[in-house]
């Protein structure tokens, strides 16, 4: 019992591939495998090396986020949608601000290449305002509403043309559940623990504990695993606060 538990609080976490290089990234890779459920790879690893760390991952038997955020006219989301399907990756984003139509494209395009491939659909999730946004910057970009309104506005929007899920600040966490259900999946970035030691730039952070309590799917953490002295016993502590989050809800 213990360990099916440890097991699913494991496959909650995403690990964040924040490196710049190759080499950096795989050896992350080699040490969190098996006590991560994901890693993500994000612009800055993907512009600087490329799909071969995808295909590495996935070799190792590990599970893939491409966080790229896609957000263009709508047949080249799809078509980079398509790209991504076809290296295999469990899950990708694309930005809700996209509209409807790249949405449901994008959708449709990824369903249609796995099936064809015999591959899994990926989990497709919506971003939908970035949490480096706040009230200015929201109206300096003509959007109107404020933060949280945008949020529900974007995630709805989103979830009508297709998304399984989106990415939500841990402040956002308990209004996209009420509002969209159990089956809405939530992933949650800037996961501080209340005695974590580091100290930067993430702001409305929640523990991994209080995100999963509150009804988050998945966490996605750096820094308190790569920046600190014993990584593997912090990935071992984090996700033992996933558990306990579980077993409160
Ligand atoms: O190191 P840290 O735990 O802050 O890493 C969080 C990861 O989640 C980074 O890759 C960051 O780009 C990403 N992210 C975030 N906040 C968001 C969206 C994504 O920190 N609102």
């Amino acid at each position: 019992m213990k360990n099916t538990s440890i097991r699913a609080a494991s496959d909650k976490l995403i690990f964040a591939l924040d490196a710049d290089n190759y080499e950096d990234a795989l050896s992350w890779v080699e040490l969190l495998s098996g006590h991560v459920g994901m890693f993500k790879v994000g612009k800055e690893l993907f512009t600087a090396v490329g799909p071969k760390i995808i295909e590495s991952i996935k070799n190792k038997g590990q599970r893939v986020f491409l966080d790229l955020k896609f957000h263009d006219i709508p047949n080249t989301v799809a078509r980079a949608a398509q790209a991504a399907v076809r290296l295999n990756v469990d899950m990708f984003n694309v930005h809700a601000s996209g509209g409807s139509q790249m949405i449901k494209e994008t959708v449709a395009a990824s369903w249609a290449c796995a099936d064809k491939l015999g591959l899994p659909r990926p989990v497709i999730l919506a971003v939908t305002v970035l949490t480096s946004l706040n009230k200015a910057d929201l109206a300096e970009i003509g959007f109107s509403k404020d933060a949280g309104e945008q949020v529900l506005h974007l995630a709805k929007l989103a979830k009508n043309a297709g998304v399984s899920g989106v990415v939500a600040s841990a402040l956002d966490i308990a209004m996209l559940r009420a509002k969209f259900g159990d089956k809405f999946i939530i992933v949650t970035p800037g996961i501080r623990s209340a005695g974590a030691k580091i100290k930067d730039d993430q702001k409305r952070t929640l523990s991994a504990y209080e995100a999963v309590k509150t009804g988050a799917d998945y966490i996605v953490v750096g820094r308190p695993i790569s920046a600190v002295p014993e990584p593997l016993e912090a990935c071992r502590q984090i996700v033992q606060e996933i558990a306990d989050g579980l077993a409160a809800k």
